[in-house]
C-alpha cells in the first residue's frame, strides 16, 4: 500500500509488518465496474494532447465504495501498448496478485481485458488508482478512490453537506510516449509545464458551496514529481483524515500535499457570499508551477478579482514541522467501531534494519536513477510469477545491498529477501537537494519519525518521483514463505494473466 508520507530532504523512517486479517465475508457487497481504456485528445493546458482516458473520461471515473465492498472491475485495454493499474491505497493484504505493479502483475495485453478483483477490507479513506507503467501517469489513467465508513460506525466530525475529490499534480504538455523517448534516450526530462486541478490548468473547475454549510474536499496529489501547496483564499480548512486514518483535527490554512498523498479537510462557508480563489502552487522550485480553482458561495455577489492567496514560505521546516504536526486521533473510530487504537513501536522487536538511499547518476552514457547503488532494470516475467512457477535465472535474492556501499552503480534485477512476519525498519536517507517521495507497495506501514541530517540508531520517515523510478531507482522486497497458505497469500488467480517465461504455465 501507499501511504506517502512527508517527503523532504533530511532522514526518513518506516516500518513494515505482514497482517493477518481474517477471511472475505461472502456477504459483503460487490460493486461492478467495467472500463474502457482508451487514447483521446485532452486539453488541460490550452493544447490539444494524448490523454489516456478512462470510459472517455480524464481524469478517470471515481470509485466510490464502503467499508468492506468488493471491487470488480474488468478492464479493457484499447491502447495500442500493455496497460497496468496499481490500486494505490487499497492494502492488498495476501493478494498481491491483484496489486497491479510490475513485478506482480502482468500488465493487461493491448486489445485485451482483465478483470482486477479487490476488496477495501476494514478500509476508510481518500487514496487514488493511476497506471504504474511505461510512464502512462504522465498521460491520465489515474482516479479518486473513496471508502466511507459503514452506515453504523461513527465517523469522528457530522455529515459535511458534500464530499469531493480533488485531483492536483504537476503535468506536461508532451504526452507520455514522448517523454519516455527523452528518457530512454538517456536525457534528463524538463521541468513540468504546469499544474492541474481534476484535470484542467485553466482555472476553471468551480465548487459550488452554500452559506453556512460545511465540506469534505479529499485532495490527492497524483503528480509525477512535484510537491505542491493547497489553500482557499479567506478560508480556514479543518484537516480529517490521511490515507485512511482519522486524524487529531487541526485548523490550516494551506496544506503542503506531495506526490502519493492524500488528505481529507473540512471546510465551512463561513465568509461573506462571493467567489473565492482556491490555489495550488509548486514547493521548493525554483520556477513555481500555479493554477486555481473556484470556491463559489451559490448565493455569491462578486466574482474573483485581484491575486491568489500566495504560498507560504518556502522555508522546509514550516512544511516539516506541519507534516509532523499531524496525528492519529486514537479515540476515533476507523473502519471498526472500536477505536483506532495505538501502536507501541517501542516495543516490537526489530529483525533487521534497512537503510535505502536514493541517487542519480550516469550509466552506460544513459542519465539512470537507483536505490542503495543498484538501478532496477526490469526482468521479462513478473517476479511473484517467477517464483510461483519456480522459473529460476528471472531474479537473483540479495542483489542489491540493505545499505548503500559507495560502490558505483549498476543495472539489476534488484530484489532484497525478507523473512514472512519479520519485522523490518527502513530508513530512507536523503543525501541530494530534492525532495524524495517513496512509495511502498503492498504494505501497510507506520511514519515512526522523521528529522534533517544523517540518521543514527540513536535517533531512531517518505514521497515518489516517476522519472526515478522509470529510470531505475526501484526494487523490490520478496518476501518468502514456503509454506503455500490461503491464510498469508491468496493464490494465483484463474483469471491471472501470463506473460514472459510464465506463458503456458498454470496452476
Ligand atoms: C472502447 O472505446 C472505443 C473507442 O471509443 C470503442 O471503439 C470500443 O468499442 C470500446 N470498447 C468497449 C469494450 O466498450
Ligand atoms: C474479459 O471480459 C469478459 C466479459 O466481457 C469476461 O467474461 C472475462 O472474464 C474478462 N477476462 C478477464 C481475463 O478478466
Ligand atoms: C477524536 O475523535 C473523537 C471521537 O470521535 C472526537 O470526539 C474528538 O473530538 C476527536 N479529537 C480531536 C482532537 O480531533
Ligand atoms: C505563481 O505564484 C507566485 C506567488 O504568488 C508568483 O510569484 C509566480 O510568479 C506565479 N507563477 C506563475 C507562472 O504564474
Ligand atoms: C522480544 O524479544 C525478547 C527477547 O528475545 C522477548 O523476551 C520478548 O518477548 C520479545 N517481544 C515481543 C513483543 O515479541
Ligand atoms: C515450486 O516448488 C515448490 C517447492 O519446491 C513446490 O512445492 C511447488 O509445487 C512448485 N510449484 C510449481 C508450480 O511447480
Ligand atoms: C548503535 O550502534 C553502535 C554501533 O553499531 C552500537 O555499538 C550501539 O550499541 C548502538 N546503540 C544503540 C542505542 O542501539
Amino acid at each position: 500500500m501507499q501511504k506517502l508520507n512527508e517527503g523532504f530532504t533530511g532522514l526518513r523512517y518506516l516500518c513494515i509488518f505482514l497482517c493477518i486479517v481474517s477471511t472475505v465475508n461472502a456477504e459483503d457487497p460487490y460493486r461492478f465496474f467495467t472500463w474502457n481504456v482508451t487514447y483521446g485528445d485532452i486539453y488541460p493546458l490550452g493544447v490539444r494532447q494524448q490523454g489516456i482516458l478512462i470510459n472517455g473520461q480524464f481524469p478517470g471515473p471515481e470509485i466510490y465504495s464502503v467499508t468492506n465492498d468488493n471491487l470488480i472491475i474488468n478492464v479493457f485495454n484499447n491502447l495500442p501498448e500493455p496497460f497496468l493499474i496499481s490500486w494505490a491505497g487499497i492494502q492488498q493484504r495476501r493478494n498481491s496478485y491483484q496489486d497491479g505493479v510490475y513485478g506482480t502483475n502482468c500488465p493487461i495485453p493491448a486489445g485485451q481485458n482483465f478483470t482486477y478483483k479487490l476488496q477495501v477490507k476494514d478500509q476508510i479513506g481518500s487514496f487514488f488508482y493511476f497506471p504504474s507503467i511505461g510512464f502512462q501517469k504522465a498521460a491520465g489513467g489515474f482516479g479518486a478512490i473513496k471508502i466511507l465508513s459503514r452506515p453504523l460506525i461513527p465517523v469522528p466530525f457530522p455529515d459535511p453537506a458534500d464530499d469531493h475529490s480533488i485531483l492536483i499534480g504537476d503535468w506536461y504538455k508532451s504526452d507520455h510516449t514522448r517523454l519516455r523517448r527523452i528518457m530512454d534516450l538517456g536525457w534528463r526530462l524538463p521541468f513540468p509545464d504546469g499544474v492541474l486541478i481534476n484535470g484542467r490548468g485553466d482555472g476553471g473547475v468551480a465548487y459550488n458551496v452554500e452559506q453556512g454549510k460545511t465540506y469534505r474536499l479529499r485532495i490527492s496529489n497524483v503528480g509525477l514529481q512535484n510537491s505542491l501547496n493547497f489553500r482557499i483564499a479567506g478560508h480556514t480548512m479543518t484537516l480529517v483524515e490521511v490515507e485512511g486514518t482519522h486524524t487529531v483535527q487541526t485548523s490550516l490554512s494551506s496544506l503542503d500535499i506531495h506526490v502519493g498523498q492524500s488528505y481529507s479537510v473540512l471546510v465551512t462557508a463561513d465568509q461573506p457570499p462571493q467567489d473565492y480563489y482556491i490555489a495550488v502552487s509548486s514547493r521548493f522550485t525554483s520556477q513555481v508551477l500555479n493554477t486555481t480553482a473556484i470556491l463559489r458561495y451559490t448565493n455569491s455577489g462578486k466574482a474573483v478579482s485581484g491575486p491568489p492567496p500566495p504560498p507560504p514560505t518556502t522555508d522546509i521546516t514550516w512544511s516539516l514541522n506541519q507534516a509532523r504536526s499531524i496525528r492519529t486521533n486514537l479515540t476515533a473510530s476507523g473502519p471498526r467501531p472500536n477505536p483506532q487504537g495505538s501502536y507501541h513501536y517501542g516495543q516490537i522487536n526489530i529483525s533487521r534494519t534497512i537503510k535505502l538511499t536514493g541517487s542519480a547518476s550516469i550509466i552506460n552514457r544513459k542519465q539512470r536513477y537507483s536505490v542503495n547503488g543498484v538501478s532496477f532494470i526490469p526482468a521479462d516475467t513478473p517476479l511473484k510469477l517467477a517464483d510461483y512457477f519456480n522459473i529460476s535465472g528471472v531474479f537473483k535474492v540479495g542483489s542489491i545491498p540493505d545499505e548503500p556501499t559507495g560502490a558505483a552503480p549498476y543495472l539489476d534485477t534488484s530484489v532484497m529477501g525478507a523473512d514472512f512476519r519479520d519485522f523490518i525498519e527502513i530508513i530512507f536517507e536523503n543525501r541530494e537537494n530534492i525532495i524524495q517521495s517513496w512509495h511502498l507497495d503492498g504494505y501497510n506501514f507506520f511514519v515512526v519519525g522523521m528529522d534533517s541530517g544523517r540518521w543514527s540508531n540513536t535517533s531512531r520517515n517518505e514521497n515518489e518521483f516517476l522519472v526515478r523510478q522509470y529510470l531505475g531507482e526501484q526494487f523490490y522486497l520478496r518476501v518468502y514463505s514456503p509454506v503455500m497458505s490461503p491464510r498469508d497469500e491468496y493464490p494465483l488467480p484463474q483469471n491471472a494473466l501470463l506473460c514472459g517465461q510464465a506463458v503456458g504455465k498454470r496452476s
